[in-house]
């Protein structure tokens, strides 16, 4: 099996086939969505959210991330494995982002790194994107800046905010990302801007006009049904699932009827 490269996914977009992208955080559920066909599996630092129940992506360390990217990296055969840096890692010194970065690659087997921000990071991008680590941006709803930002609103309704995320755009391809994630703006802006480009966009709650799509795994497979933003389609129900299998095992332990013979040694 061939890995998804940078130049894959480039290449994808040259032919105009969309790219899809699920978040993972283990190695059993990364080793279904890869055996699936899914292009990138992204490490997201929404594993603070799902997998770990913070409010925030802030609280997530380096050392966290870099656990559930070797576990992801374990189990992907053919996905490119993408990991996010998370808050705090990369937003300071030149220094400071790049050693972090060097970490992530070195001690977790991922292929590429996200980073939220543009200008204002643009220097740091640039030293790990030189270092020989592929960067993907990340634009619009950023969530490791939310208390700047006070809610989950859609980004860049106007004029001014949609100008300047068009020039972090052009800023972060510049800088050599291979890859932008767009993450809730208008579509109509989200489309504006994949044009634009010659890097693919993914875009999560930016519409159809991006080149790829992501949603985070746990969402759309109804484990987290209390979040249902506009954007999030529902592919599966596994609360329901759980809960019925859960049931069901209470049920035959309680009834003595599990283990039955061909269950015991
Ligand atoms: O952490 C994450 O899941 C993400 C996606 C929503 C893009 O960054
Ligand atoms: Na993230």
């Amino acid at each position: 099996i061939k890995r998804v490269t940078t130049s894959a996914l480039r290449e994808m977009k040259t032919r105009g086939e969309k790219i899809s992208m699920l978040t993972s955080y283990d190695f059993s559920t990364a080793r279904i969505l890869d055996a699936a066909g899914v292009e990138v599996l992204l490490v997201g630092d929404s594993a603070a959210n799902v997998f770990a129940g913070y409010e925030t992506t802030l609280p997530i360390t380096l050392d966290h991330m870099i656990y559930h990217a070797s576990a992801v990296a374990r189990a992907s055969k053919r996905a490119m494995v993408l990991a996010d840096l998370p808050f705090g890692e990369y937003q300071g010194s030149v220094e400071d982002a790049y050693k972090a970065a060097v970490r992530m690659m070195k001690e977790s087997g991922a292929h590429a790194l996200k980073l939220e921000g543009g200008e204002e990071i643009i220097d740091n991008i640039k030293k790990i994107v030189n270092s020989g680590i592929p960067v993907c941006g990340h634009l619009g709803l950023t969530p490791q800046s939310i208390y700047k930002f006070g809610d989950f609103s859609v980004r860049a309704k106007e004029e001014a905010e949609a100008n300047r995320l068009k020039a972090d755009a052009l800023a972060l391809q510049e800088a050599g990302c291979f890859m932008l994630v767009l993450e809730k703006i208008p579509a109509a802006l989200a489309k504006e801007v994949s044009d634009s480009l010659d890097i693919p966009t993914i875009g999560i709650g930016a519409g159809n006009g991006c080149d790829g799509q992501v949603l985070v795994v746990n969402d759309m497979l109804g484990l987290n049904k209390e979040f249902k933003p506009k954007f999030l389609r529902l592919y599966a129900d596994l609360q329901e699932e759980i809960t019925k299998a859960a049931s069901n095992y209470i049920a035959d332990v309680k009834a003595g009827t599990f283990p039955n013979e061909s269950e015991q040694y």
